[in-house]
């Protein structure tokens, strides 16, 4: 019989084929579904990049295989270098310090590729977004997760780590604000990753996705923030998946350590030929072009968050108010605790037709929540507050 590599066999069953087998036996039950599971932006791509990407489609020479040198690949990577300048004040080498990626996912998934042995660590907190976790698996790492919880800010302790374990440790990934707790740090926290770091062979990964959709007056840093995060072996991913609502298009980049992003350049030109160069030139009046969109977009979800916040709040779930991303990360209420996290999402899909995302989708130590993405309009928003009001209810 065919079987799988090893390593495929050591993933855990991917989150959203969970969610979509539960949305499926609801759909054949005829249910109609508010699915606030998986954190895919429901708004469309800025108007005026559309259009930037209509017109580019249209010329032929966009419809090659893209080439690092061209003038597009240039001017993408001059953008990205330009829009790191204006958001953080970190000026970047465009071309040995800025790689666009076919999305943060594939970029993230080929870093482990490209430096990890297999006796090699990719020390990871948790719980994760599954590619932070499950590229160290498919590139056949050993996996160490460090649990993020409350009782240490959602942050790792680097005084407490274990030394055996960080000698053998290539890559650390840390990601905030972070997906699903939605917790946030300061740049203090990146400057203490960045001297922890600095002098040891591990790569400081940096993931930012959320780093736009902030409220309350909050900016989220990036590590290149840190004094000296130059000087030591530093990467970071940031996506216009989010930021732009760009997430079908495939569009992100890396930045960081030349030596870094040339490895993970190689192993993506043995796998892939770049972006579709019409995607390229649109991402560069998304990132050069006015912002408004971003800013409109944040009120957006800040409007959504205030309003699912205070519904769950007035039916006594007593959630914590994200200062960033568009997640609601949510304890299960106390008398459901005899419930998993998988068990608690079932229940909200059969009896609410409300779709969320099973806590233990970003690994175990995601064991007694349930992440709710706010990906729907506010009219459906409070239409799945009603239904959770009443299952609660009921099922007191
Ligand atoms: C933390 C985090 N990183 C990366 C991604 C994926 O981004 P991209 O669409 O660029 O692959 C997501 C998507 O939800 C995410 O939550």
């Amino acid at each position: 019989m065919l079987s799988e590599a090893n390593r495929m066999k050591r993933l855990p069953l991917y989150l959203f084929t969970i969610i979509d087998q539960l949305k499926e036996q609801a759909k054949a039950r005829g249910q109609d579904l508010i699915d606030l599971g998986m954190g895919n932006p429901d708004l469309p791509s800025p108007p005026h990049v559309v259009e930037a990407l209509a017109a580019a489609v249209r010329k032929p020479e966009n419809h090659r295989y893209s080439r690092p040198y061209g003038d597009v690949e240039k001017g993408l990577r001059k953008a990205i270098a330009q829009w790191y300048d204006q958001r953080f004040g970190v000026k970047l080498d465009p071309e040995t310090e800025v790689l666009p990626l076919i999305g943060s996912k594939e970029g993230i998934a080929h870093l482990s590729l490209a430096f990890l042995n297999n006796d090699d660590i990719g020390m990871v907190t948790s719980p994760n977004y599954p590619v932070h976790a499950n590229g160290v698996i498919m590139a056949g790492g050993i996996l160490c997760n460090i649990p993020l919880g409350p009782e240490n800010n959602f942050r790792p302790n680097f005084a407490t780590l274990n030394r055996d374990l960080v000698k053998m440790t290539k890559i650390f990934l840390v990601s905030y604000p972070h997906n699903p707790t939605t917790a946030t740090v300061d740049l203090d926290f990146y400057q203490e990753l960045v001297d922890w770091g600095k002098g040891k062979d591990i790569i400081l990964c940096s993931d930012i996705a959320y780093s736009d959709i902030v409220f309350d007056g909050y900016k989220a840093p990036s590590i290149f923030q840190a004094k000296g995060a130059k000087d030591a072996y530093c990467v970071e991913f940031h996506t216009c998946s989010k930021s732009y609502n760009m997430a079908g298009w495939r569009i992100a980049w890396a930045v960081g350590h030349p030596e870094i992003l040339k490895s993970l350049a190689k192993t993506k030109s043995y796998i892939d030929f770049g972006i579709f160069r019409a995607i390229q030139e649109a991402t560069i009046l998304a990132l050069t072009g006015p912002q408004d969109y971003v800013k409109d977009l944040v009120e957006t979800y800040r409007k959504r968050r205030d309003l699912f916040v205070k519904g769950l709040h007035e039916m006594g779930w007593n959630v914590p108010i994200p200062k960033a991303t568009f997640y609601i990360w949510a304890h299960i209420p106390p008398k459901f605790q005899g419930l998993t996290s998988l068990e608690f999402s079932t229940l909200l899909v059969r009896e609410a037709g409300v779709v969320t995302a099973p806590g233990t989708g970003f690994g175990e130590y995601g064991e007694g929540y349930v992440r709710f993405a706010l990906v729907e309009p506010e009219p459906r928003l409070k239409e799945a507050l009603d239904r959770i009001r009443k299952v609660l209810a009921i099922s007191s």
